[in-house]
């Protein structure tokens, strides 16, 4: 393996020089680096990660923990928190966290032993405090927040909940049902608050019967739309808490020869690719999801160099208008 020292000999230089040059750092003339680097090049010097992460204190390194990878949601934010890591020259572990403290805990120990210099989290159901489980890592959460210490990037999930079946209420619907999240995640709860408050404003019901939750993901969302179907006939309009339910209860409709939106309006929350390409397109309430990814790395930076805490930031969303959503006339 070729050190320093080879580099060193190679130039006729001392390894204090040849070091400084290989660190970028000043007190080598700009010819003499030049050249240093050319030479480290020829011999095919390649840094010593580890011993550079003692020198340095960092080890350039950040992680990101996403509950599911499979959902298209989560793809499109590490493609922005992976732009911002690039602009400095992070290395980002990506790793698939089920949103559970017993499954995150070991992978979170880990990160801790591998002295990342910071994590961003999709906190998810995470109850109690978090500073057990991520310890004193420097750790922004993103997307699903906590009422923990530590910063959230997220957009604001009750009001999501909210303008969603407004778009709806506006439409004339009252009878509208809610596919939700998981139950236990604070994103899904919020979302149904908002989809209540909506309703009571303008009069409607917001009562059990109109709600059955997925999982956040198609199958979820065909077999909660089978329970309202049969519980709850008279439904003209279904809120689903994210695209990905949305999409199931589409399949489902198409199955029972439902016409979407001539006799079923659907509307649901994220903004993925693939909600443009169902058939009627999705209408729905999109969340800026890569620039969630870039704002949540860059509070993360900043929260690792300023060693004190960076403030919550709520991003906004806009109705996506597609095809699934029809304005009725009188009330319905
Ligand atoms: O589709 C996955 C859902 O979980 C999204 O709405 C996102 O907000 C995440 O929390």
């Amino acid at each position: 393996m070729v050190t320093v020292y080879d580099v060193a000999q190679a130039c006729g230089l001392s390894i204090a020089s040849v070091s400084r040059a290989l660190n970028g750092q000043s007190g080598v003339s700009q010819a003499t680096a030049q050249r240093i680097l050319r030479t480290a090049d020829a011999l095919g010097y390649q840094p010593n990660e580890v011993a550079r992460s003692l020198v340095a204190k960092s080890t350039q390194t950040i992680a990101l923990l996403v509950p599911d990878i499979t959902n298209p949601f989560f793809p499109e934010l590490v493609k922005g928190v992976q732009s911002v890591a690039d602009e400095s020259d992070l290395l980002l572990l990506l790793l698939d966290a089920p949103a559970d403290a017993e499954t995150l805990r070991p992978r979170l120990a880990a990160l801790r032993r591998k002295q990342v210099d910071g994590i961003l989290l999709v906190a998810s159901a995470l109850g109690g405090d978090l500073g057990d489980l991520i310890g004193d890592t420097p750790a922004v959460l993103l997307d699903r927040g906590h009422s923990g210490s530590h910063a959230t990037v997220g957009i604001d999930q009750e009001a999501a909940g909210y303008t969603a079946t407004r778009h709806l209420i506006e439409a004339g619907h009252r009878r509208i049902a809610h596919i939700s999240g998981p139950s236990e995640l604070s994103v899904a709860q919020a979302r149904r608050a908002g989809w209540e408050r909506a309703l009571r404003e303008a009069g409607g019901d917001a009562d059990d019967t109109l709600v059955v939750p997925g999982d956040f993901e198609e199958e979820g969302g065909h077999r909660a739309g089978a329970v309202l179907l049969s519980r709850r006939p008279d439904i003209t309009a279904v809120f689903a808490a994210n695209d990905m339910s949305a999409i199931g209860f589409l399949a489902l409709c198409a199955e029972r020869g439902i016409r979407v939106p001539d006799d079923m309006s659907v509307i649901g929350i994220d903004g993925i690719q693939l909600s443009r390409y169902t058939t009627p397109a999705l209408t729905t309430l999109a969340q800026p999801i890569r620039e969630l990814g870039e704002t949540a790395c860059r509070s993360l930076l900043a929260r690792i160099e300023s060693r004190s805490a960076v403030a919550d930031v709520t991003l906004p969303t806009r109705i996506v208008p597609g095809a699934s959503v029809r304005v009725r006339g009188g009330s319905r």
